[in-house]
């Protein structure tokens, strides 16, 4: 019956396996993110420009945008040798291609992975992350389990696929190059494949598993809009063996990526004082968000430089009465945890005073 949920649930062990079968509707509606500040401005009636919006894992800081030469807007973008030298020096590796935005590639893999022999593999995801991978390979109906740790993991079926989101989004989980590595020969073993979104990986390099993809069995996304504060210009990179790169420019197709994103992104991934001073200003704005969290919450949060996430039973009465006050973070998809994107010193100070003002309502009411 068209619009009727299908996906079978079922338990192998103790891990939940779930299928996504059928053209059901659930399957296709659209995932709620950070960054809806106008439908959230309407739905509490404050008008747009007094929110403090930290619903997002984006750096509130962007890199300058040059002034552009009325040509790039005007010629049908080429594929840039300037931008390819910028990014490989950036990244630290050769085998990369351009992308309008990692959530393409998210989007596309399951189908093209299917192309390459891997359309019966199970595929395991974090169960805590970005859920367009899990809406992507249950949307093409794979079948998908979950893993809560890297360490579950220890036996792979063969041609089993493996999404590793690292740093983990939104639960702020980060697994060193070792741990990675320790996965990855794993995998390779049962010929499986490994993909790993490195979107929030930017501040922490040494972690970046991105100079194995000579490998055919790992691909590796990066996206430009976290770090760079670009998300706007819809750009991000796909490291892999050059046989996953053709295909994937093969199903991008001609004039991907926008002429202005081509020029902005070659100069701010050239520009490594920019890139210094910025990775400073996250880690200390990070550990000052951290800090305040930490205080009023009284438990560590886990995050990155790019955010910090809390978990905590009454995250949706904190949610509401932070949206009440005009400030908006990111309610996790269970309810039971809140992401804070990283606020200016002058947005921490009006970020203490609203979570103070909500400790200060509970005591008087308890
Ligand atoms: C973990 C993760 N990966 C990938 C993306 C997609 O980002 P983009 O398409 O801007 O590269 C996001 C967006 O929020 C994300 O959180």
């Amino acid at each position: 019956m068209s619009g009727v949920i299908t996906t079978n649930v079922a338990e192998i062990g103790d891990k939940t396996v779930e299928k996504g079968v059928g053209k059901d509707t659930k399957k296709n509606a659209p995932l709620i993110h950070g960054g809806q500040l106008n439908k959230i401005a309407a739905q509490y009636a404050i008008p747009i420009e007094q929110w403090l919006d930290l619903s997002t894992g984006i750096a509130p800081v962007s890199y300058p945008i040059p002034a552009i030469p009325a040509e790039v807007w005007q010629r049908l973008p080429q594929p840039s040798d300037a931008l390819q030298k910028a990014a490989c020096d950036y990244y630290q590796t050769e085998h990369l291609l351009a992308i309008p935005g990692s959530q393409v590639i998210i989007q596309q893999l399951p189908h093209i992975a299917a192309q390459q022999g891997y359309g019966s593999s199970r595929v395991w995801l974090p169960k805590v992350g970005y859920q367009e991978h899990r809406k992507a390979w249950q949307g093409a109906d794979y079948t998908v389990l979950f893993y809560q740790d890297i360490k579950e993991l220890k036996h792979l079926d063969q041609q089993d696929i493996v999404v590793l989101i690292n740093p983990n989004n939104p639960s702020g989980t980060v697994y060193c190059y070792k741990q990675v590595e320790q996965l990855f020969s794993h995998i390779e073993q049962k010929n499986g494949l490994l993909i790993i979104d490195e979107a929030f990986m930017d501040c922490s390099p040494q972690d970046s598993f991105i100079r194995q993809v000579t490998s055919e069995q790992l691909i590796v996304l990066r996206s430009v809009g976290k770090f760079f504060g670009l998300a706007g210009v819809r750009l991000g990179f796909v490291a892999a063996s050059v046989n996953w790169l053709k295909l994937f420019a093969a199903h991008l197709g001609p004039w991907s990526i926008n002429g202005p994103a081509q020029y902005i992104a070659q100069q701010a991934l050239t520009n490594k004082t920019w890139q210094t001073q910025q990775a400073k200003f996250l880690r200390t704005q990070s550990l000052q968000l951290a800090k305040l969290l930490q205080k009023t919450f009284k438990q560590t949060p886990k995050g990155t430089a790019l955010f910090q996430t809390i978990q905590c039973e009454q995250a949706e009465m904190v949610f509401e009465q932070l949206c009440l006050q005009g400030v908006y973070v990111r309610l996790c998809d269970d309810k039971q945890a809140l992401r804070f994107g990283i606020p200016l010193s002058k947005e921490l100070l009006r970020l203490q005073l609203a979570l103070e003002s909500i400790v200060m309502s509970n005591l008087n009411s308890g």
